[in-house]
């Protein structure tokens, strides 16, 4: 049943949001259809009883659900615990998500979590081991995983590649998946003065299986800052009209982490999408 209500995902445009326990009333009131699926981290319910797991399974019920991890630290070099991996495998078999995807950082060393997305020194080798990783989570869980580039604010002096032949390198080695953000691709970007529509148009994108979308924050002294706290800016929108012509139709979610405005603001957002995806998809 679950699975049959993710599949439909696929065949045509769907806008989701990120379900989070701050934003979970308001969504549950809002108007039937505003959204078309969720998404949600297992770290934050993998192992919860009690009102967490009655609320994961209200959220269930009411739609279709899409898993997205934080702790796999793919790039590292901690070795991946099996037991999580199979009481991970178990969970995401129960929400029915129809793949799994984590980012292409470090965020755990020596078994201790940073419980930061940090990034990857952009080199082959490492492409290389994230693609052996990523292949192994895959395996071990059963499912398509897709990889998402994350926003930073550093480099390392050993990188070889820029951001989308690293992602490419790995995406073509493993046989993975996209996950595109394109609010990461922006801020950094702007924060590494490059051209985001350059750097777009070499990603990967016909692996596409899922887009992210969300606002930042503009320091005082320019830096953008990936808070997930703010609106989605109009070049956002503008690079994911771009980026359809060629991802196709893939379930896009809006990220919200922080300033949770009233509902009906995240709604017109969707709507946003929604009209973009159709001018894409359906115009002319
Ligand atoms: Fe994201």
């Amino acid at each position: 049943m679950q699975g049959a209500r993710i599949a439909d995902l696929d065949k045509g445009l769907s806008v989701g949001l990120g379900f989070r326990r701050a934003l979970a009333e308001s969504l549950f009131s809002a108007p039937s259809g505003s959204i078309d699926f969720v998404e949600l981290a297992p770290e934050n319910y993998l192992g919860f009883g009690g009102p967490r797991r009655r609320l994961l399974q209200k959220a269930m019920a009411k739609w279709p659900v899409i898993a997205h991890g934080l702790a796999l630290s793919l790039g590292g070099d901690d070795k991946l615990d099996p037991v999580y991996l199979e009481e991970l495998a178990q969970f995401l078999s129960d929400l029915g998500t129809p793949h799994y995807s984590d980012h292409l950082c470090i965020g755990s060393a020596h078994g201790r979590h940073s419980h930061e997305l940090l990034p990857l020194p952009r080199t082959m080798s490492c492409a290389r081991h994230c693609a052996e990783r990523v292949d192994g989570v895959s395996r071990a869980l059963g499912l398509p995983m897709a990889v998402e580039h994350v926003s930073a604010y550093g480099s390392w002096p050993e990188d070889e590649l820029d951001e989308a032949d690293f992602v490419t390198e790995v995406v073509e080695r493993s046989g993975c998946g996209l996950l595109l953000d394109l609010n990461n691709l922006y801020v950094n970007a702007r924060n590494f003065e490059f051209d985001p529509y350059e750097m777009l148009n070499r990603m990967p994108l016909e692996a596409t299986l899922q887009i992210h979308m969300a606002g930042h924050e503009r320091r005082p002294d320019g830096l953008r800052v990936d808070t997930h706290s703010e609106a989605i800016l109009d070049e956002v929108y503008a690079l994911l009209a771009e980026a359809l012509k060629r991802t196709g139709p893939v379930p896009i979610l809006i990220e919200r982490d922080g300033h949770f405005p009233p509902i009906e603001e995240l709604l017109v957002e969707v709507e946003q999408i929604r009209r973009i995806a159709n001018g894409v998809f359906f115009a002319g």
